[in-house]
């Protein structure tokens, strides 16, 4: 067992012990998985420390989803079984097979980028899943473990795009742009040895610096293409921050390209979601919440506030799941606390999550 703060414990974490609020209320027992929702609201209780079971693998282990019970009636497992879904899965599939054809080819040959076919196919996932499931969700449900850069590449593009239309972004070409900037981020990984890429452990200090070359190596496979000025940038300041945290050169947010700060979030997103993918699923409001645990000053909160009010607003009228095995539906959104909604129980009552620290949401039904 051993102590760790708050702000450095991840989801899926084993607790050594319950945790209790100061009123003496349970939170959380012994023996379970935290998720960033508990996370979020410890900090409403003033708790900066907990005792943590030592296991490296317990983030695999990690369940966060309805009980055994409830997996046949989650809103993941419908999108899952659905016709839309499977429709879906398949032109997804065909994207990511053609962008890796195409890098392979312009990394190895020098071709050009002949992207007209695949943004074709993405204007056509757009078209006809844009209502109904809706992308988002569906994108929430189709990732697995150990995904290809391609499969992630494409979702950042997706992510990208929907995104951009949330910031009001309404011009096609301008919508093209950002879908390629996702498709074309991570192009530098294509030179980084695949030892590298796919290792399960933790990155060595000098393994860790070849994989930090990926932006600075796909910008400059990309400067010499006949591509938009921001989609190379993309490829760049993917991982630089506002706050001069990131890399490769550490920019603050006056030198950080508009595009490259929308893929720098739809990139982490992805990520996490990709962490939190299990066979019954994953709700959104788990992604929310850790976002919401992050350092404010890292993402441009203009577009983070729209792109996760989104999110949390397409989820108005669904059933959830609360951490203590009610059922309900989202009532509204608290737009100081995206995580936390307001709830409408089955018995017609009402619960304000912001106000109710010790509940969260464990999974839309
Ligand atoms: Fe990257
Ligand atoms: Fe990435």
């Amino acid at each position: 067992m051993k102590r760790i703060k708050v702000s450095e414990i991840k989801p899926g974490m084993i607790l050594a012990e319950k945790i209790i609020s100061p009123k003496g209320q349970i939170l959380a027992e012994a023996g379970t998985a935290v998720s960033a929702q508990q996370l979020l609201h410890l900090s409403y209780y003033g708790i900066k420390e907990l005792a943590i079971q030592d296991e490296a693998d317990a983030i695999e282990r990690y369940h966060f989803d309805a009980p055994d019970e409830f997996v046949g009636e989650t809103q993941s497992w419908r999108i899952v079984n659905s016709q839309e879904f499977s429709e879906f899965k398949r032109a997804y599939e065909k994207c990511a097979d053609k962008l890796e054809e195409i890098v392979n080819d312009f990394v190895k040959k020098q071709t050009q980028l002949e992207d007209e076919e695949l943004l074709e196919d993405i204007h056509s996932v757009f078209e006809k899943h844009s209502t109904g499931l809706g992308i988002m969700a569906m994108m929430l449900n189709i990732q697995e473990i150990d995904t290809t850069t391609y499969k992630h590449s494409v979702n950042v593009a997706i992510i990208s795009r929907v995104c951009g239309g949330w910031l009001g972004i309404k011009d096609e070409k301008e919508l093209d742009v950002l879908t390629m900037c996702g498709l074309y981020h991570d192009i530098g990984k294509s030179l980084v040895p695949q030892s590298i890429l796919t290792k399960p452990d933790s990155l060595t200090a000098e393994e860790f610096g070849r994989m930090a070359e990926h932006p600075l190596l796909g910008y400059n496979l990309l400067s010499d293409a006949a591509l938009d000025r921001r989609i190379k940038l993309a490829a760049l300041q993917h991982h630089e921050r506002n706050d001069g945290s990131g890399y490769p050169y550490g920019l603050t947010k006056d030198f950080i390209n508009q595009y490259s700060k929308i893929v720098a979030i739809t990139d982490v997103y992805d990520a996490m979601t990709a962490d939190r993918c299990y066979r019954a699923g994953i709700c959104p409001f788990e992604v929310i919440a850790q976002f919401q645990r992050e350092d404010r000053s890292k993402y441009d909160q203009g577009i983070l506030q729209v792109f996760l009010q989104n999110i949390a607003e397409s989820y108005i009228g669904a059933g959830v799941l609360l951490s203590d095995n009610s059922r309900g539906t989202i009532a509204m959104i608290n737009n100081k606390a995206l995580s936390s909604p307001l709830i409408k129980l089955e018995d017609g009552t009402f619960v304000d999550l912001k106000e109710r620290t010790e509940l969260y949401i464990k999974a839309c039904i």
